[in-house]
């Protein structure tokens, strides 16, 4: 495998080239091992590492890619600023078993005008897709294209973007790939707020604003509990983002956490999921409840 090699972390093989990547996987897979990956847009925090954890205990060859993919951004949406720092992203990796990274160039995945994409299902039309479009599209393009690059054993997604998870699940089964999509739990700071690359985005009077999502998320769980019904619950979560100075309530939603369909009691698991602007900074996070 030709690879490069970052200053700070001189045993981990970066692999440029999806050609190089293929072969790096198949030689992996004809040795009889078995293959993970965690893809990802960089920027790494513990919930990414906690995917390459996984990987590392249930696989015995890790592949983690780093790649800002530019078709699931909207043109009004924080490309150009997105987080990139290979090199902090390699030190961090250094401590697990990473057998490649995959840090292609945009030239590389996309070297012609892209003709072809996925046209995903149902689910990808609700919540983020109506707020994003052609946000998963976009998403499940480059997942596809990473699964042909990566013939992975398993690919593991946080769940706190869960409804992508749920999105790629789906397009897996639809599109026969063989692969296992495995969601992991998300990992949260001590004091709740769910990790994610764009948290580095918050001022200090932000970053206490943001409390109240993963806080919203707590008193609806507690709320099913008591057997109150979805509209209550939503109407007392916008009620507490406000009260905590969030503006811009872009969606509560509260809905079958299969289909993502509206729900109006709790009777099956019920997926609570919230997405606002904090500052300039658009943030989601979600949880599974059940009723008393
Ligand atoms: O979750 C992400 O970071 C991205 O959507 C993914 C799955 C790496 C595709 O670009």
């Amino acid at each position: 495998m030709s690879t490069d090699h970052a200053d700070t972390s001189a045993s981990l093989p970066v692999v440029r080239t999806c050609q190089q990547m293929y072969q790096a996987v198949l030689a992996a897979k004809q040795a009889g091992q078995r293959v993970g990956v965690v893809m990802t847009m960089g920027a790494l925090h513990d919930g990414h590492l906690s995917l390459v954890a996984a990987s590392n205990k249930a696989c015995d060859f890790t592949v983690v890619t780093i790649f800002v993919n530019p078709t699931q951004f909207a043109p009004t949406e924080d490309l150009e600023k997105y987080p990139r720092d290979l090199e902090s992203d390699l030190e961090k990796l250094s401590t697990f078993s990473v057998d490649a990274v995959f840090a292609p160039t945009v030239e590389e995945i996309y070297p012609d005008e892209q003709a072809t994409s996925v046209h995903p299902n149902e689910i990808a039309k609700r919540l983020e897709g109506r707020s994003r479009p052609g946000h998963f599209a976009g998403v499940t393009t480059i997942v596809l294209k990473l699964l042909n690059i990566i013939p992975a054993d398993i690919a593991f997604f946080g769940r706190k973007d869960y409804q992508q998870y749920l999105v790629i699940k789906k397009m897996v089964e639809d599109l026969n790939l063989s692969v296992e999509v495995r969601g992991c739990p998300t990992l949260r700071e001590p004091d709740g707020l769910a990790m994610s690359s764009r948290n580095r985005y918050l001022s200090t009077a932000e970053r206490q604003q943001a409390l109240s999502i993963s806080e919203s998320l707590t008193m609806a769980e507690e709320l099913a509990s008591e057997g109150a019904q979805a509209g209550n619950i939503a109407a007392q979560v916008r009620r507490h983002l406000a009260a905590a100075g969030i503006r811009e309530i872009d969606y509560v939603a509260i809905v079958d956490a299969e289909t993502l369909e509206d729900v109006k009691t709790i009777a099956k698991p019920t997926l609570v999921a919230i997405a606002v602007r904090v500052g300039n900074t658009r943030l989601i996070d979600n949880r599974t409840i059940q009723s008393a």
